[in-house]
């Protein structure tokens, strides 16, 4: 009898150790799942969130319709925003292109003309993206653009031309900026934009073009 009561209580022993390995495996493998998941959640954060890239927004506007735009492109993108401002402003008088004297009519007549710009970007380096936006003035950018694309050195970083105008086209107008800056500077096409764009309008073309930026 005491044999029997023995293996008995061995049995018992042996089942509940038995038990007991076995809800170690489960809790052990549920904790191998949920660290998995953990993994793959974070994989997919990395490969879906959109890089963290600084931007940069520079535009000249003379009557302020290419400066709308800039500041709902910046908006867009959460990016610095900065004016390019002559030494000397444009007045009406210089603005007009009716006449062949006027100050725009002889500085884009001459390819070399450099009008000087009051201030300067800080920290070029830090930006990887750079947005410029010019109205069109006979065709081109005004030379104050040529003067900025000049002042900097814009090797690696990607640049982005948008412009206005009464009717023109972006023309050759970006074409004539690229080859005044370094050749490795990444130029998009760019486009000319109307001048009734919204902040919606602006925040689809951002993110048409394909440069990783969550655009709103
Ligand atoms: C001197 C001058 C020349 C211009 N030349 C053109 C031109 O060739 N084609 C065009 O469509 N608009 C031309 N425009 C119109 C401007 O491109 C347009 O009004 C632009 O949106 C103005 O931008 P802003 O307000 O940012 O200065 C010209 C304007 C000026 C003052």
């Amino acid at each position: 009898m005491k044999q029997i009561q023995k293996i008995m209580s061995f049995l018992c022993i042996f089942a509940l150790f038995l038990s007991m390995a076995g809800c170690n495996t489960a809790q052990s493998s549920a904790a191998n799942e949920d660290t998995a998941l953990e993994q793959t959640e974070k994989e997919n954060t990395l490969q879906t969130e959109p890089e963290n890239k600084k931007v940069l927004v520079a535009y000249f506007s003379a009557t302020g319709t290419t400066k709308a735009l800039a500041e709902y492109a910046a908006a867009a993108m959460d990016a610095d925003l900065y004016e390019i401002v002559p030494q000397q402003q444009y007045t009406s008088e210089d603005l007009n292109y009716g006449s062949d004297n006027s100050r725009t009519s002889i500085e884009m007549g001459d390819p070399s003309a450099r009008p000087a710009i009051s201030g300067s970007v800080e920290n070029m380096e830090q930006y990887e993206i750079i947005f410029i936006g010019y109205p069109i003035w006979w065709g081109e950018a005004p030379r104050i653009i040529s003067t900025f694309m000049e002042s900097y050195d814009f090797s690696g970083k990607t640049i982005v031309p948008f412009c206005t105008s009464g009717s023109s086209d972006i023309g050759s107008s970006a074409a004539n900026l690229h080859g005044l800056c370094a050749e490795d500077a990444l130029w998009l096409d760019g486009a000319r934009l109307s001048g009734s764009f919204t902040q919606e309008d602006m925040a689809a073309w951002i993110d048409s073009l394909g440069l990783d930026i969550q655009a709103q």
